[in-house]
């Protein structure tokens, strides 16, 4: 499916970014030789950074040199998992040593403050999804990175799956011909009266051990508020719910399987309808986006049911691409992930039924292999943007009950 059209072309010409296209990184923050191991330092070791923390000790040619959390909790639990690495309560101190690579896994609304500190300090950079809290943030940051020569991988850890790689190639042989609509959903659930997400707020969570304004971060001061700080994702102030946690890995990976541009246009509707707790952000989501070309993309969701668990469906006059992940199987109860090809019959007589077999790439790795490389990640910070506003759009478009466009977007406050 070719995109090519002017939202793109304006994209384009406003970022300078072509989609795809490698920003080109040729100056490593030292020169590394084939034995030395790339110098990894992390900002945000909660429950995600435990993960890439993990990851990190797991690529034998990097090695993790130093955390930063402002929660000392967080700082005692990432020195256990890996002894002698040094640990800081502040991000800046972080990145005034000796560092080649620094992850951020810190909650959404710092993640804007800690990009551009990073990319300031002249490390390369992991960004966790979604890349920022608001459109102006992601414009900010597209323009940092564009102005420097950092390897930038965002968390998008789809954009590595093997699936993605297969996906982009059948269209590319044109197996499915016209391409107008992309549905793609996402489902959970959890036992009655426990709502997603939510957090207990361990009994050192407070004033003492965390820096309450560093977590606010510029958002009205107020006294130290433990529930929030254990689930910021709930409350609009720090998150953008489910859109930014969750759609936004299925809605890059459609606009890089049809290497989409920004959408024209975002609608959605929904609430908080599973379990009423105070959250903020909408438990049950449907999303439609307006792309150019002829093309819709639809993704819901609910915390209500997870029969369906989630996935993509493309749907074009040729053929259709499935990829579905965790859907309980009607027969044996099990999960599945699964990536499948069928031609339509109707226009594609001769085409055979595929299933996607080759294999996913380590994420982590592959951020670190381009430290070293100076070649472009799978994730670069071009999918990160043009997926962080497509889902900004959608929220925005949720609160405040309208349809909104993209230029209307870049009008309005986050
Ligand atoms: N790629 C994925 O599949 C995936 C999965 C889960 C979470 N995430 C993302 O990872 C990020 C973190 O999510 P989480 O669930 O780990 O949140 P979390 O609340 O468990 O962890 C955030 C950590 O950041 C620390 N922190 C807060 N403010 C800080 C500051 N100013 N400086 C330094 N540290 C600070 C907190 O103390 C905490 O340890 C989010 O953006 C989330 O969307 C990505």
């Amino acid at each position: 499916m070719n995109m090519a059209n002017d939202t793109r072309r304006e994209f384009i010409k406003k970022t300078g970014v072509a989609a795809g296209a490698a920003l080109l990184a040729t100056t490593p923050a030292r020169v590394l030789g084939a034995n030395d191991r790339v110098r990894i330092g992390m900002i945000g070791v909660g429950g995600r950074g435990q993960d890439l923390l993990k990851q990190v000790l797991a690529v034998p040619s990097a090695q993790l040199v130093a955390i930063a959390d402002i929660y000392s909790r967080r700082r005692d639990e990432a020195q256990k998992l890996a002894p002698g690495i040094r640990t800081f309560d502040d991000h800046r101190k972080l990145l005034e040593t000796e560092l080649d690579g620094v992850i951020v896994a810190s909650p959404l609304h710092l993640h804007a403050k800690h990009f551009l500190d990073t990319v300031a300090a002249g490390k390369d950079l992991y960004c966790e999804k979604t890349m920022t809290w608001s459109i102006a943030e992601a414009d900010e940051c597209l323009a940092a990175a564009k102005k420097s020569d950092r390897v930038i991988q965002i968390g998008l850890q789809h954009e590595s799956s093997g699936a993605l790689a297969d996906t982009r190639q059948w269209i590319k042989e044109g197996r499915l011909g016209k391409i107008t609509h992309v549905e793609s959903w996402m489902s959970r659930n959890t036992p009655h009266g426990e709502g997603q997400w939510v957090r207990p707020v361990p009994p050192d969570c407070d004033a003492a051990h965390t820096n309450w304004a560093a977590f606010l971060n510029g958002r009205p001061d107020r006294p130290f508020d433990g529930y929030k700080y254990m689930n910021w994702r709930l409350f609009w102030e720090f998150s953008g719910g489910n859109i930014t946690e969750n759609m936004v890995h299925q809605i890059a990976w459609i606009m890089s399987a049809l290497d989409l541009p920004l959408p024209t246009a975002a609608y959605m509707s929904g609430g908080v309808f599973s379990e009423k707790n105070g959250r903020e952000v909408p438990d049950t989501i449907a999303v439609t986006l307006d792309f150019p070309q002829d093309l819709v993309v639809t993704w819901q969701s609910t915390f209500s049911n997870s029969r369906y668990g989630l996935g993509e469906r493309l749907l074009g006059s040729d053929g259709t691409v499935e990829h579905v992940a965790g859907a309980t199987d009607m027969v044996t109860g099990r999960s599945q992930e699964e990536t499948r090809y069928w031609p339509e019959r109707i226009n594609n007589k001769k085409d055979s039924a595929l299933t996607s077999s080759t294999p996913d790439q380590n994420h982590m790795a592959n951020w670190i292999e381009c430290i070293r490389s100076r070649k472009t990640p799978n994730a670069s910070v071009d999918i990160g943007y043009r997926s962080a506003v497509a889902g900004h759009m959608a929220n925005l478009a949720y609160r405040t009950k309208q349809r909104v466009t993209l230029e209307k977007a870049r009008e309005m406050k986050a």
